[in-house]
C-alpha cells in the first residue's frame, strides 16, 4: 500500500439512449439561467452545505454548465482524470465504468475518446442528467448506457461488484461530497477494481482524505493507492487561480 503522494503519470452493441434507473425525468431542462453568474458558478457552489443545496444549484446551472464553466474556463479536469484511470488500468479491463457526480457528463465523452463504450453515470441532479442523457458521441450512439439519480451521502441502490471501475472529477470538492462516499463506492467495485477521482486539493487536506485512505488501507480494503496531480483549467475563473487537483488512484485487492 503506498499511501504518500506519487507524482508519476498518471462492442458493439445496439444503438439505444441511456436507461434511467429510478432518475424521474430525463429532459433537458429550462430553468438554466444563461450565465454563470448569481445563484449558480464556482463560488456557490464551493459555499454549498448539504445534498438539497447542490440539487437546487445544478438545477439552474445544467443548460448552461457547459458553456459557462467548461468551455469558458478550458476544463481539463476531466481529461486529467480519465487519462489517470486508463494509466492505472495499464491494459486490464476495467469495463463498466461508473462515472460519479458525472453531470453533463464530459468525463463519458473522454473516456469515449479513449476507445471505452461502456459507461454509466450518478448524480444527484436530474437536470445535470439530462445533458448527460443528450450527450452523444461523433456517430450519434448515447455516450452513456445508463444514468441514475442517487445521492452519493447515502446507500447506494447498486448491486456489490458492479463495476470494474468508479471515476469522477469535480464532485469531491467543497460544498459537495466528502471521503465519507469511499466505503460505498469501493463496495459497487469488484475485487481487482480500480477507482480513480479527482479531488480538489485543499479539501482533500481540509477534509480527513488521507486518514480516511489509510484506514481503509488499514483494513485491508484497498492493495494500492497513489496520489498525483490533475491539473483544473487552462483558463481558471477569477479567484480561482491557485486551484489545485489531484488524481487519486485506488486499486482494490483482487
Ligand atoms: C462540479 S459538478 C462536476 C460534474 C462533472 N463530473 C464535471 O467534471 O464537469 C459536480 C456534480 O456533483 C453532483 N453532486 C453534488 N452532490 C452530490 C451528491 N451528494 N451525490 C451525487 N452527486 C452529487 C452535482 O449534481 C454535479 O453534477
Amino acid at each position: 500500500m503506498n499511501s504518500g503522494v506519487d507524482n508519476n503519470k498518471p462492442s458493439d452493441r445496439p444503438k439505444q439512449g441511456p436507461v434511467a434507473t429510478g432518475t424521474g425525468n430525463l429532459r433537458r431542462s429550462s430553468s438554466g439561467q444563461g450565465d454563470a453568474g448569481g445563484d449558480v458558478g464556482l463560488d456557490a457552489a464551493y459555499g454549498l452545505a448539504t445534498p438539497d443545496d447542490n440539487r437546487r444549484l445544478y438545477k439552474s446551472w445544467a443548460a448552461s454548465y457547459d458553456s459557462d464553466f467548461i468551455d469558458r474556463h478550458q476544463y481539463v479536469y476531466h481529461r486529467e482524470v480519465a487519462a489517470a484511470l486508463i494509466w492505472v488500468a495499464d491494459g486490464r479491463s476495467i469495463e463498466p465504468i461508473l462515472d460519479v457526480g458525472c453531470g453533463t457528463g464530459v468525463i463519458g465523452s473522454a473516456l469515449w475518446e479513449e476507445g471505452v463504450r461502456d459507461i454509466h453515470g450518478l448524480d444527484i441532479s436530474p437536470e445535470m442528467l439530462a445533458e448527460a442523457a443528450a450527450r452523444t458521441a461523433s456517430d450519434g450512439e448515447a455516450v452513456y448506457r445508463s444514468l441514475v439519480e442517487a445521492d452519493l451521502t447515502q446507500a447506494l441502490n447498486v448491486p456489490s461488484d458492479r463495476f470494474g471501475a468508479i471515476v469522477s472529477s469535480g464532485t469531491f470538492t467543497h460544498g459537495h461530497v466528502g471521503p465519507e462516499a469511499l466505503n460505498e463506492l469501493i463496495r459497487i467495485v469488484r475485487p481487482g477494481g480500480v477507482l480513480c477521482l479527482g479531488v480538489n486539493e485543499q479539501f482533500y487536506q481540509a477534509s480527513g482524505f488521507q486518514r480516511k485512505l489509510a484506514g481503509l488501507a488499514d483494513t485491508g480494503l484497498l492493495a494500492d493507492c497513489k496520489v498525483a496531480s490533475a491539473r483544473i483549467y487552462d483558463d481558471p475563473p477569477a479567484g480561482h487561480e491557485a486551484d489545485t487537483a489531484l488524481a487519486v488512484t485506488l486499486v482494490l485487492p483482487a
